[in-house]
């Protein structure tokens, strides 16, 4: 079983993939780890020094042919599926589960949170949430082609584990 977690940077796809993942027996990965890996550098790097343009194109490149089990929950970074074929990608490859918050919720989260995330470094209070809502109008139309839409606030490694072996 291959399963993508996806949804907005502060959405809590890495510590949700690692519960979902113990819940499955299954191993866990982290794209952007993996591209800190294979790189050498952190995402806040490699963004300053090759622009955003090389990362989605690295991204595309690691999530659609690095070399992974026959089973796994990987968690993508917030904007893997908006960009290239990525998302039609992982519906193909796998079950892809959206997990779904408010921009105020998400903003609430990111506050102390920004460091390496080069797109809200330095947004705080209404701008940051300003942000957050432009960029969820824009990258909705990907996430919610996802298998599953759960609420991020109220989600159970048991239910969707109980979820996705059912498909
Ligand atoms: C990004 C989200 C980040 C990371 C990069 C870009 C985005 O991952 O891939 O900073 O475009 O939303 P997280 O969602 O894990 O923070």
């Amino acid at each position: 079983m291959k399963v993508f977690l996806i949804g907005f940077m502060g959405a809590g796809k890495t510590t949700f993939g690692k519960k979902l993942a113990k819940k499955l027996k299954c191993p866990f990965f982290d794209l952007d780890h993996l591209i800190e890996e294979i790189t050498g550098s952190t995402v806040g790097e490699y963004f300053a020094a090759h622009g955003e343009v090389k990362f989605r194109e690295l991204e595309k490149e690691i999530l659609q042919t690095h070399p992974l089990p026959e089973n796994f929950v990987l968690s993508t970074g917030g904007g893997a599926p908006c960009f290239h074929d990525n998302m039609d990608w992982m519906n193909e490859n796998g079950q892809t589960i959206y997990l779904q918050l408010t921009p105020k919720a998400l903003a609430t989260r990111l506050e102390n949170a920004k460091e390496d995330r080069p797109l809200i470094k330095g947004l705080t209070g209404d701008d940051l949430i300003k942000f957050i809502s432009d960029r969820l109008e824009t990258r909705d139309i990907y996430y919610k082609k996802a298998h599953f839409i759960v609420d991020g606030l109220n989600v159970h490694p048991e239910i969707i584990a109980n979820l996705i072996s059912k498909n």
